[in-house]
């Protein structure tokens, strides 16, 4: 039986920056010190990624690694028969196909196959499995779960790792002929320019994972405008699941995707990114308007320059089903343009105009 609570804290080198040292702030606030691990794994994780590029098959070596990671740990403390302790909620069920729908909108990392051999063996407990993220709010109100902890942004278990879009380098031009053949049409028709970028990302279709091409739009509009640009491309174009408004000065004309996995220095770099995003809501007190707000990085290069462009994808959301894009103040915009793009390495800098569905609110 349980005879003692060991916490395990895991830096997998994909968590926000200070992130690490806040979560040992916090179980030390809440008297739990001496129940806690901390390992530092980096390392270990970028060395299982490096060379990967497929979305699910990068969440799958995440979970994976992190079980890894546990059981090492778990043998070094001498701890046998233990059970893992996970919180899952009731959409990461859903979601990886736990119900009676087999479909699997992605893999989360508490439901990869090691785990869930783990949770056939009665070895794992997940005391929130049935709730959604407002019923866990509620729950942790009653328990006295201090606010800072409560009202996080939802963030994935594997972090930033889902964030940093990883490529074989190859541009990826499926379906441009008929996209072309309409897009400048409807550009023309919203008074904005328009352009399909030669990458693909996940969303979500009739409950299914599908790829998809984001289109960037560029020119002066408010948020009306661009809402209403964002539905059009939807309704008129086929084989697009994004729209993203440009936040750079002038509307780039070529992409080169790059090949790039897995690596400490990019993880660097989008955590940066991250920070001055997360920084900024917090500047403007919106930390708590917002649901959560993903900061993407894409390898390619813009106009000859540069090596990643960085996404910025705040949100309103209930529970995470379904979203809408959030409109943030200009001037944040404006703050945010120039640290961001200032950053060694960053090529552009875009805005996620997209509702989940079509969009998913992560980009992988
Ligand atoms: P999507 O991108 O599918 O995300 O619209 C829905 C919600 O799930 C979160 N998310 C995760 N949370 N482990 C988690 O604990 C994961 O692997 C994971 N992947 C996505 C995402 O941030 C959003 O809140």
């Amino acid at each position: 039986g349980p005879e003692r609570l060991h916490l395990l804290h895991v830096d997998n080198g994909m968590m926000r920056k200070y992130e690490s040292r806040n979560v040992l702030k916090l179980f030390s606030d809440l008297g739990l010190d001496e129940s806690l691990h901390f390992v530092d794994a980096t390392e270990t994780f970028v060395n299982a990624l490096t060379g990967v590029t497929e979305p699910e098959e990068k969440r799958r070596i995440i979970g994976d690694t992190f079980i890894q990671v546990f059981e090492e740990k778990a043998r070094a403390l001498g701890i046998e028969d233990h059970l893992l302790g996970q919180g899952t909620i009731y959409p990461d069920t859903v979601e990886t196909g736990g119900t009676k729908r087999a479909d699997t909108i992605k893999t989360h990392h508490n439901r990869v196959d090691v785990i869930q051999r783990m949770i056939s063996e009665g070895k794992v407990v997940e005391p929130l499995a049935q709730l959604y993220k407002v019923e866990v709010r509620e729950l942790g109100e009653k328990l006295g779960i201090p606010p800072e902890a409560l009202w996080r942004h939802p963030f994935p278990g594997p972090g930033l790792g889902v964030r940093l879009l990883c490529s074989d380098g190859e541009p990826d031009t499926a379906h441009f002929d008929e996209i072309e053949a309409v897009l400048p049409d409807v550009a023309t028709r919203i008074g904005l320019h328009a352009l399909a970028l030669p990458i693909r990302s996940v969303g979500v279709k009739a409950d299914l994972r599908s790829y998809e091409h984001p289109v960037l739009i560029h020119g002066d509009a408010d948020w009306d405008t661009l809402a209403e640009a964002s539905g059009t491309v939807f309704k008129t174009v086929g084989g697009i699941n994004r729209t993203l408004w440009n936040l750079a000065g002038t509307m780039p004309t070529t992409f080169r995707p790059l090949a790039a996995t897995m690596t400490r220095e990019r993880l660097d770099l989008l955590r940066e990114c991250d920070h001055l995003m997360m920084e900024g809501l917090r500047r403007h007190d919106l930390y708590g308007e917002i649901w959560q707000c993903p900061t993407v990085l894409v390898p390619v290069e813009i106009d000859g320059k540069g090596s990643e462009l960085c996404i910025l994808r705040p949100i309103h959301s209930e529970r995470a089903m379904t979203a809408t894009a959030a409109r943030l103040p200009l001037e944040l915009l404006g703050e945010l343009r120039a640290s961001i793009t200032a950053l060694p390495g960053i090529s552009g800098l875009a805005y996620d105009l997209t509702s989940k569905p079509p969009g998913t609110i992560e980009w992988e």
